[in-house]
C-alpha cells in the first residue's frame, strides 16, 4: 500500500428538501454570488428553492456557465464578484458550474493572470469560500479538490488540483435530479463507473478495502444504472445512484492505491477538438485502452471479472477478455456509443491528437504505461 494523507472537509447534506438548509449554512453577513448554468435550474424549481432559502441574504446570480465550462466565461463571472466585493461562491448545477466556480473563487483574489492558476496549481494559496447545490450525478466535484477548465480560443481543457477547491458544504437532494434527460443521466452512471475504474484498473496491489470498496461501488452502479434508466423519479434509485457518483471520487476510493487517470487525460482530447461530451470520451476510449494494455491490466481485470461480473471459468486472460467486453457492453446499455465513427471523428485525429499529447511531452496511467505512442495506438483502437 502506498502512503498517503486523506482529508476531505467538505460537509454533505443530504435529502429531500435540504435545499432549505442555505439558510442557515451560510453566515447572514456574507456576500454571495450564485452560479448557474443554461436556465435547467430555473425550468426544474431549483433556482426558486435557492431563492427561497436566500431571501434573507445578499445575493447576486450569474448565468450561462455552460457545459465543459470556459475560461472566458468564468473570468466574466469574476469580474462581477470582484465589482461587487463577493465574498462566498454558491454553484447551482452539476460538475461544469462546480468547477467553474472553483476556479472563479481562486481568480478573484489573484492578481496576476488568471490562467496562470491553472497552469501552475500551487500559485493558488488564497480563495473564496464556495458551496454547491447538486443538480446532476456525475463527477463528484462537490466533494473533492478537483477541477476542469476549457479554453476554447487556445483548444486547451486542463484539470486543475488544490486542497482550496474543497466546498465548505454540498447540498444533494435526489430530487433535483429527477429532471435530467436520458442523455446526463447515461453520462452520469458512465463518469461516475470510470472513475472508479481510474482508481481500481491497475495491478493487485494488496489493498484489499480499497478494491472491495471499488467493487461495492462498480456493482451499486451497475445495479442503479441499469434501474435509472427507466425509474429516474424513483427517489431510492436516484438517492444510490446520487450517493455512488459523490463516493467514487471524494478520495474514499483512492486511499493508498496506484491510479491510472489515462482515459480521462486523453479523452479531454475528444472535447475540445470534438465537441463530445465528458462521459462520452470516456465510453470511447476505455475499451480501447484496456483492449491495448491487457497484458498490462490482465491480473486485476480477472479480479474484476470474477468479482463484479461474477466470472468463475476459464483461463486469466479469457476472464480478462470477458472483462473488457462486459464494460463496453455496460456502457452501451448505459446508451453510449463506444467508437470514435460513430461520432464520425475521421481517423486522420488520431494523429492530430498524438501530435498535441507528444508536443506536451506527457505520459499519462499507472507507471506512465500510456505514452505519446501508445496514446495513439489507443485512438487507432477506438476508431
Ligand atoms: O446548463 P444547464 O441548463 O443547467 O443544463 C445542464 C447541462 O446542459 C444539464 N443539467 C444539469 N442539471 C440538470 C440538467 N438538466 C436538467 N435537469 C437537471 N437537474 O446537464 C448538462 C450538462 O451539465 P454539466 O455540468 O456539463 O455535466 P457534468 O456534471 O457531467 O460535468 C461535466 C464537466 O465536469 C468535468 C468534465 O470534464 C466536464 O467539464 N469533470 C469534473 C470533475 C471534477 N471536478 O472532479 C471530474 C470529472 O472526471 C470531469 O472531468
Ligand atoms: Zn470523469
Amino acid at each position: 500500500m502506498n502512503n498517503f494523507t486523506f482529508e476531505n472537509p467538505t460537509k454533505l447534506i443530504f435529502g429531500k428538501g435540504s435545499i432549505a438548509r442555505l439558510a442557515t449554512e451560510i453566515e447572514k453577513n456574507r456576500r454571495i454570488l450564485i452560479c448557474f448554468g443554461g436556465g435547467s435550474a430555473k425550468r426544474n424549481g431549483v433556482y426558486q428553492q435557492v431563492k427561497e432559502a436566500l431571501k434573507d441574504h445578499y445575493t447576486l446570480e450569474f448565468w450561462g456557465i455552460e457545459p465543459n465550462p470556459d475560461y472566458d466565461t468564468a473570468m466574466k463571472a469574476v469580474e462581477l464578484a470582484r465589482t461587487n466585493q463577493i465574498d462566498f461562491l454558491l454553484a447551482v448545477g452539476g460538475g461544469s458550474v462546480i468547477d467553474a466556480v472553483k476556479f472563479i473563487a481562486h481568480a478573484i483574489p489573484y492578481e496576476g493572470d488568471a490562467w496562470d492558476l491553472i497552469k501552475d496549481n500551487s500559485l493558488i494559496c488564497r480563495s473564496t469560500p464556495l458551496a454547491t447545490v447538486l443538480t446532476l450525478p456525475a463527477t463528484g466535484s462537490e466533494m473533492n479538490h478537483r477541477g476542469v477548465l476549457s479554453r476554447r480560443s487556445t483548444l486547451e481543457k486542463v484539470s486543475f488540483i488544490t486542497p482550496y477547491s474543497f466546498p465548505v458544504f454540498s447540498i444533494l437532494d435526489p430530487e433535483t435530479a429527477y429532471s435530467l434527460p436520458q442523455r446526463q443521466l447515461s453520462n452520469g452512471v458512465v463518469d461516475a463507473f470510470m472513475h472508479t475504474m481510474e482508481q481500481y484498473m491497475t495491478y493487485p496491489d494488496h489493498n484489499i478495502l480499497m478494491d472491495r470498496w471499488a467493487e461495492g461501488l462498480l456493482m451499486s452502479l451497475i445495479e442503479t444504472g441499469e434501474r435509472i434508466m427507466s425509474q429516474h423519479h424513483d427517489y431510492d434509485t436516484m438517492a444510490n445512484f446520487m450517493l455512488c457518483a459523490s463516493m467514487a471520487l471524494n478520495g474514499f476510493a483512492g486511499m493508498g492505491v496506484p491510479q491510472d487517470w489515462a482515459t480521462h487525460r486523453i479523452g479531454y482530447e475528444l472535447t475540445i477538438l470534438f465537441g463530445l461530451d465528458h462521459a462520452q470520451t470516456l465510453a470511447v476510449i476505455y475499451p480501447a485502452l484496456l483492449r491495448v494494455l491487457k497484458k498490462h491490466k490482465r491480473d486485476k481485470l480477472a479480479q474484476y471479472a470474477e468479482r463484479v461480473w461474477n466470472v468463475h471459468t476459464g483461463s486469466t486472460d479469457e476472464k480478462a477478455d470477458i472483462a473488457i467486453e462486459k464494460t463496453e457492453s455496460f456502457f452501451r446499455q448505459m446508451g453510449l456509443r463506444t467508437r470514435m465513427s460513430e461520432y464520425e471523428i475521421p481517423a486522420e485525429a488520431v494523429d492530430i491528437i498524438y501530435n498535441r499529447i507528444k508536443t506536451r511531452g506527457v505520459s499519462y496511467g499507472e507507471n506512465l504505461l500510456v505514452t505519446p505512442e501508445v496514446a495513439r495506438e489507443i485512438y487507432k483502437n477506438a476508431l
